[in-house]
């Protein structure tokens, strides 16, 4: 069992007995993060950032989005040559404090001068709170005199870029940690799904406690399918009763919608995710659950719902299946450390000594930004996506090249300033 019993806040009672006073630990998640009202995300209580809940690696600064940026000019180039009429989008699903979309805005201002009269900026975002702290964010970086003009910009949804798709980038930045999982436990030699359920401790307070439940059959196929596809073995041959693991049933529905949302065009997901032996390592006994609130990490999971952001890792293989076989194809896959050096890393370090003394906190500050963005056990572990969507009835819809980020980083020339 995953950790103590907690108490139960009103709003979430309330929940549990419209459903019958027990969940699936999916069920849980979805209403500690997304619950309109009171989840993490849904309430947009949660703050990212240095001094929010949890970082990501858009909020340490300007200089990850410049790297991405130089991804997207080369992908939307040539998007823009094969599709000479079109508008091209940059959808970026889940944007948090749009941070991101911020700075690639400035980045594709300024690099992409001729094309930004055929740029849009789409959002696509679940949570009412977080659209409402978007919309503040743009509408300041709007005012703000040393940002770039901002490209038209707009809010949707998936569905609604289904019914009307586009040709373009769509991003998926820390997205998919963020989806509710199921979590599988090993009980008696046999995998059971977990469950939460109410329990009334005393006359006045009502608890939340663990629980299992047989697998639900069209879970199980659908589990099935893609471990036969993948030959991995869940569970693994020595892993011993107690064992834990998340599987990200979510994930292949919003694979088969994101593919229709886009006619022609990149999806890059960038993601916490391992290897399936080391996500079903019979040694990973917890699974890769996390809690995160003030910075600080926990594997308490049932205290303080819609309070604390809940995420997990993604096993690379399952997440891979499940893309290609709802309308992706992979291109190909690597870490961010080598990714962000491919795409310059180690330039823009190095040119960071050009600034003048009187910015020596910011050149510390960035240079710090930059380490733990390919440090191997910070940010650096995390994987880079790109999956290819092509039009079939329109034969030239690739971009022809191979990514920039999954390219050999080119040598730093000799005449660049090194480090003291
Ligand atoms: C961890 S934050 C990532 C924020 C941002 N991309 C960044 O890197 O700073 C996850 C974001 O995804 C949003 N989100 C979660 N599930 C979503 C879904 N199914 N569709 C769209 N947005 C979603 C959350 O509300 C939040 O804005």
């Amino acid at each position: 069992m995953t950790g103590p019993a907690a108490p139960c806040p009103l709003w979430l009672q309330q929940r549990f007995e419209q459903s019958g006073g027990s969940v699936p630990f999916s069920q849980f998640m979805a209403w500690a993060l997304h619950d309109p009202e009171h989840g993490a995300y849904g309430s947009g209580q949660l703050k990212i950032g240095k001094g929010g809940d949890f970082a990501t690696s858009a909020t340490l600064g300007p200089d990850f989005s410049a790297l991405m940026g130089c991804q997207l000019v080369q992908w939307l180039r040539a998007l823009g040559l094969n599709h000479p009429t079109k508008t091209l989008s940059i959808v970026e699903v889940g944007p948090g404090e749009a941070e991101l979309s911020c700075d690639l805005n400035d980045h594709l201002a300024e690099h992409l001068p001729d094309l930004m009269h055929r740029l849009e900026l789409v959002l696509v975002e679940i949570n009412p709170g977080m659209e409402q702290r978007q919309r503040k964010r743009l509408g300041r970086h709007q005012d703000s005199r040393n940002s770039q003009p901002l490209l038209p910009h707009r809010w949707t949804s998936l569905s609604e870029l289904k019914a009307s798709p586009v040709i373009g980038v769509l991003i998926a930045h820390e997205l998919l940690d963020a989806f509710p999982v199921e979590r599988l436990e090993l009980v008696d030699g046999q995998l059971r799904r977990q469950t939460v359920h109410l329990h009334q401790a005393d006359a006045c307070g009502v608890d939340l406690h663990w629980g299992t439940e047989p697998i639900p059959q069209a879970l199980q196929e659908r589990i099935n399918s893609t471990l036969s596809a993948t030959q991995i073995a869940l569970p693994p041959p020595d892993a011993e009763d107690g064992w834990t693991t998340e599987w990200h049933d979510a994930c292949a529905s919003w694979f088969a919608e994101a593919s229709e949302a886009l006619t022609a065009g990149h999806l890059l997901v960038v993601d916490y995710a391992l290897e399936a032996h080391r996500y079903y390592s019979a040694r990973r006994r917890e699974g890769t659950l996390m809690a995160y609130r003030n910075q600080r990490a926990s594997q308490v999971f049932l205290v303080d719902a819609g309070q604390q952001d809940l995420t997990a890792h993604l096993c690379l293989e399952t997440m891979v299946h499940q893309a290609t076989t709802h309308g992706w194809t992979l291109e190909g896959q690597c870490r961010q450390g080598e990714a962000l050096l491919a795409l310059g890393l180690a330039e823009r370090f190095s040119s960071l000594q050009q600034l003048p003394g009187s910015q020596l906190a910011e050149l510390l500050q960035r240079r710090e930004a930059l380490l733990r963005l390919v440090d191997p056990a910070c940010l650096g572990e995390f994987r880079w996506l790109s999956f290819l969507r092509f039009n079939p009835l329109v034969p030239s819809t690739g971009t022809g090249e191979r990514s920039q980020f999954l390219q050999e980083p080119s040598v730093i020339n000799a005449s660049t300033p090194s480090r003291p």
